[in-house]
């Protein structure tokens, strides 16, 4: 077998057997001037991949062969059901953050494995390295006994597990090739099938912030997923959610887990607590630990107000070597030099400054995307494999879709390192944020249940 001779069967169209697209992974693997597939031999795969796609059975090899590129994990012993949550990638998507300490509180052990940012949505793993000390990499020893000791751990994709996901992420992130249905089913799957757990929940993301930008592609992701989970053996319940424009207020790594902690305590966005509640139900209710998604809710909003959600992630934090003094005081995550608010214009919608101050706006639309990239702009994100990221900056929205503002008041803050990024920032937010001069309405933020 050749590699350039499988990245011409499928650059015309033809469906790869199991043993092309194990070469491929293998090959993948192999470092060195020893390796079968070179990185830009891997780039032109993915590209073609992109294009062309995949039958679900390719689909369901390559999750397979990407799986077994490490370990994969036997949680049996932990105890009948072990959760696990994933997203397909959105902008201000801190939902993992809230998630995995609030269903630990409710008692189901959550294994979470997770990525860094890729193409414009941020990862959670470099969130929760604006923490202090805190640490993803743990080797699988230690994943298994934390989850055993305190109920959760949060791991990043090692050379243990899933290690073809680790390698082609990184390469699909710089290469435009992330917004493919079979690489992003087959990198979450894998990474899910790897990490043990046999209870998964998805989320899967949908608009102009996603790279599913409709909820038809969306609602094919979800199905995708669910169909490769069940002929893999790992059924999965796949949520549909809005991604038209950011998830909470807050876009940035820093600013993100501060939101998350603030969802912890009740005070958090209302999308993002809708989301969380949603999601959560769920899973309870697939663990046996409520009868109905009212009675798990119920459940969840006790461990919020009581404060066990809270302590579940200082539990998180401590055992994964961070500071969990950032609780009560955010200034120990990194903070941006300057910070500053941007007002809605006296000339939204080609209006030129004659309005009087109360005139009303609403805002019509907020493009993630933009939002994202203002945030790169400001060095939030990577342009190469590998780049160290900052993360103080970010954008916080003060409204989202539907929210009536007055002119001059205050849409969102920026935060930035200088002067010169905080412009650039300031125009790619200003072409995020659409207004308009009528009532508009606020998008549901669950779209559709997918599971097999
Ligand atoms: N999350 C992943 O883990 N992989 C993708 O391809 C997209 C989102």
């Amino acid at each position: 077998m050749r590699t350039v001779d499988i990245i011409a069967a499928k650059r015309d169209g033809r469906e790869l057997s199991p043993e092309e697209i194990s070469y491929i992974i293998s090959g993948v693997m192999n470092e060195g001037p020893k390796a079968s597939v070179k990185d830009y031999q891997l780039a032109a795969w993915l590209m073609a991949v992109c294009w062309r796609g995949m039958s679900i059975e390719e689909t369901a090899c390559l999750t397979d062969a990407m799986a077994k590129s490490g370990d994969v994990l036997d949680l049996s012993e932990i105890g009948p059901f072990v959760g696990d949550k994933h997203s397909t990638g959105g902008v201000g998507d801190k939902t993992t953050l809230v998630f995995v300490p609030l269903l630990a509180a409710a008692g189901l052990p959550m294994a979470k494995l997770s990525g860094r940012g890729l193409g414009h949505t941020g990862g959670t793993i470099d969130k929760l390295e604006a923490i202090p000390g805190f640490s993803c990499d743990l080797p699988v020893k230690q994943f298994i006994k934390q989850v055993k000791e305190i109920g959760c751990a949060i791991a990043a994709q090692t050379q243990d597990l899933a290690p073809a996901d680790g390698k082609l992420y990184a390469m699909r992130d710089v290469t435009a090739t992330v917004a493919s249905i079979p690489l992003i089913a087959a990198s979450v799957m894998s990474k899910k099938i790897a990490a043990g757990a046999n209870l998964i929940v998805l989320d899967v993301k949908c608009g102009l912030g996603a790279f599913m930008q409709s909820e038809a592609d969306a609602i094919k992701l979800a199905e995708v997923m669910a169909e490769v989970g069940a002929r893999l053996k790992r059924p999965v319940s796949a949520v549909v959610t809005d991604m038209e424009q950011p998830l909470g207020y807050a876009v940035g790594h820093t600013l993100e887990v501060q939101e998350a902690v603030e969802a912890l305590q009740g005070r958090g966005p209302a999308d993002l607590q809708q989301l969380i509640m949603t999601l959560g139900a769920l899973a309870l209710v697939k663990a046996q630990k409520a009868k109905t998604e009212a009675e798990a809710k119920e459940i969840l909003h006790e461990l919020i107000d009581s404060g066990k959600a809270l302590a579940k992630l200082k539990e998180l934090i401590v055992a994964q070597g961070g500071d969990a003094n950032i609780i009560s005081n955010y200034e120990l995550m990194p903070q941006a030099r300057l910070k500053k608010e941007l007002k809605v214009p006296g000339n939204h919608n080609g209006h030129r400054g004659h309005q009087e101050s109360s005139e009303k706006v609403w805002i019509e639309h907020i493009d993630g995307k933009k939002i994202a990239d203002a945030c790169k702009l400001m060095g939030g994100g990577r342009a190469h494999k590998g780049d160290a990221i900052n993360l103080a900056t970010g954008v916080v929205l003060s409204a989202k879709i539907g929210s009536e503002l007055s002119l001059g008041s205050t849409m969102a803050t920026i935060y930035a390192d200088s002067q010169e990024d905080y412009l650039k920032a300031e125009k790619k937010v200003f072409e995020a944020i659409k207004l308009s001069s009528k009532p508009v309405k606020c998008p549901e933020i669950i779209r559709a249940e997918v599971s097999v």
